[in-house]
């Protein structure tokens, strides 16, 4: 039974409000993409089409997409939309360029616009808007694919927990939001959950919220509301004493790039899990697509470029006033400096394990370069 219920959800993609969704589709009018802007959720679900390759960029700058993976969808499908423009050289690498700074830390959005120029520079013009929406749709479903892959990786981990734990559920605790909304679908984190839900395993997943943008309150909180799996929003300080009183049993969070040495940069606060989870001899784990990985980087923290996004998203705080408004307010006294590092880098020597689409493995120069040997790069 169980497996008939794993097997029947590998072909469903996530729901919302029980409807197929992905988080980017090319529109029915062949000449546009549609997306979810994330912006609204979870008080409201808004769907945007991006008619241009300024509108991607918009779109990836302003967060309307967000998630490595998805950053990179939306970046190929930005290419597509220059080249059904404009063909020319000159559009193709203005438009490389503009979705190439849209943000800096994420590693997908590099390699997406290279698989984009790779596939289109030397073609005739005339093929190069085909070309580029095949390409496109091809890294679409390589993310899904991929993020399959990395579920059923990641699976074993969960179930091997359970089995330990005799069946009493197993809790997971996440950072961020690595979930299908920062993928085309399944996510890479949560793929692990999903399955181990869909196949009966007892799972519950500490969410923690995120400031300052609070990914994990709005966006993981619901899509594992949508998805039936039970989850506790918790503030980011809590993980560390959950983790003291036995609550967690293990981490799993996303990247936004993997050196080639396995340090991992992910959402501002990942670091402090690391510490907190070694310090209590728990499991962390990084799922992550082959994409996020950078090879031509090794020491994280020296080299990795950290965002620095606006002093408004600190400041001030989104939500919904009893009578269902949403407003923004201010949390901080007028004339506070703030500061907001989008990202942080822990250490390989913190991490258990990555969770990759070609299995689990440790976070070290010599098992990246064996498990992606088509990827190393000399300096
Ligand atoms: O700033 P965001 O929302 O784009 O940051 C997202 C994260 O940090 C995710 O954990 C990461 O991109 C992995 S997504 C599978």
């Amino acid at each position: 039974m169980a497996a008939t219920r794993a097997r029947t959800c590998y072909k469903d993609p996530m729901k919302v409000d029980g409807k197929d969704m992905r988080t980017i589709w090319v529109e029915a009018d062949g000449k546009s993409v549609g997306i979810i802007d994330q912006r609204y959720l979870p008080h409201e679900f808004v769907t945007r089409r991006l008619n241009t390759v300024a509108d991607a960029v918009l779109a990836i700058k302003t967060m309307q997409v967000r998630g490595a993976p998805l950053i990179g969808v939306a970046a190929a499908y930005g290419v597509w939309l220059a080249m059904h423009a404009d063909a020319s050289d000159e559009a193709l690498m203005i438009a490389y360029a503009a979705l190439f700074t849209a943000r800096p830390t994420a590693i997908n959005l590099k390699w997406a616009l290279d698989e984009m120029n790779a596939a289109v520079r030397n073609q005739p013009r005339e093929k190069r808007a085909v070309i580029a929406l095949r390409r496109a749709n091809e890294i679409a479903e390589q993310d899904i694919t991929i993020n399959q892959a990395i579920g059923r990786h990641g699976l074993k981990l969960i179930e091997d927990i359970a089995a330990r734990k005799n069946g009493e559920r197993v809790n997971v605790l996440t950072h961020c939001n690595a979930g299908w909304l920062a993928t085309v679908d399944w996510g890479t984190a949560t793929a692990p959950i999903y399955l181990a839900h869909d196949k009966g395993v007892a799972v519950h997943v500490f969410a923690d919220e995120t400031r300052p943008r609070n990914q994990g309150a709005s966006l993981t909180a619901w899509e594992l509301g949508q998805h039936g799996v039970p989850h506790t929003v918790i503030p980011d300080n809590t993980g560390g004493h959950l983790m003291q009183h036995g609550l967690v049993d293990l981490v799993i969070v996303g990247a936004d790039r993997v050196t080639a040495q396995g340090d991992v940069c992910n959402k501002i606060g990942t670091y402090l899990k690391a510490l907190a989870a070694r310090d209590n001899k728990l499991p962390f784990y990084v799922a992550l697509p082959s994409p996020t990985i950078d090879f031509t980087l090794s020491d994280g923290l020296a080299e990795i470029p950290i965002e620095q996004r606006a002093a408004s998203e600190v400041a001030c705080m989104t939500g919904k006033t009893a009578d269902g408004r949403v407003v923004s307010v201010q949390v901080v006294p007028d004339g506070s400096a703030v500061a907001n590092y989008g990202f942080d880098v822990t250490p390989a020597r913190l991490v258990t394990g990555l969770i990759t689409e070609r299995g689990v493995i440790a976070a070290n120069r010599a098992a990246l370069a064996a498990a992606f040997p088509e990827r190393v790069q000399t300096r």
